[in-house]
């Protein structure tokens, strides 16, 4: 794979990553039970590593972090839609995440992307969790 494609690849994943740090970020200050409001919280600093270690492989392959990410929804103003929407965003990134480990031939972003994938994994797990606790 041509390393610009890589590059549109990994800038992809970076504007993914800033729309769930700043949707959990908002969502943490507006849900009202603790336990989920702390975990979109503690996750959405999770997303904001993702961001430093893609942009970092992005200026080392010689491009540039892009910032365009699209209008953000935040899933609402209950706290069940706002878990669904992030449970969704983590599907999302999964499935993304797992389609390029396949296709990307360069060793380190592979590597990266696959300490990411898990993180995403155990992310959606968290808010999973929430919900289900919710329509006990
Ligand atoms: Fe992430
Ligand atoms: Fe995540």
């Amino acid at each position: 794979m041509e390393v610009d494609e890589i590059i549109r690849l990994l800038n992809q994943d970076f504007v993914r990553e800033i729309e769930a740090t700043m949707v959990y970020t908002r969502n943490a200050f507006i849900m009202l039970k603790c336990d989920p409001s702390r975990v979109t919280e503690a996750i959405a600093i999770d997303e904001m590593r993702h961001m430093n270690w893609l942009a970092e492989l992005i200026v080392k392959r010689g491009g540039k972090p892009s910032m365009e990410h699209k209008e953000l929804d935040f899933g609402g103003d209950g706290l069940e839609g706002q878990l669904m929407k992030q449970v969704e965003l983590e599907t999302q990134g999964i499935e993304i995440y797992k389609q390029q480990i396949a296709q990307i031939d360069d060793p380190e972003v592979v590597g990266v992307l696959k300490h990411i994938l898990d993180e995403e994994k155990r992310h959606r797990k968290e808010f999973i969790m929430r919900i289900e606790k919710i329509r006990k």
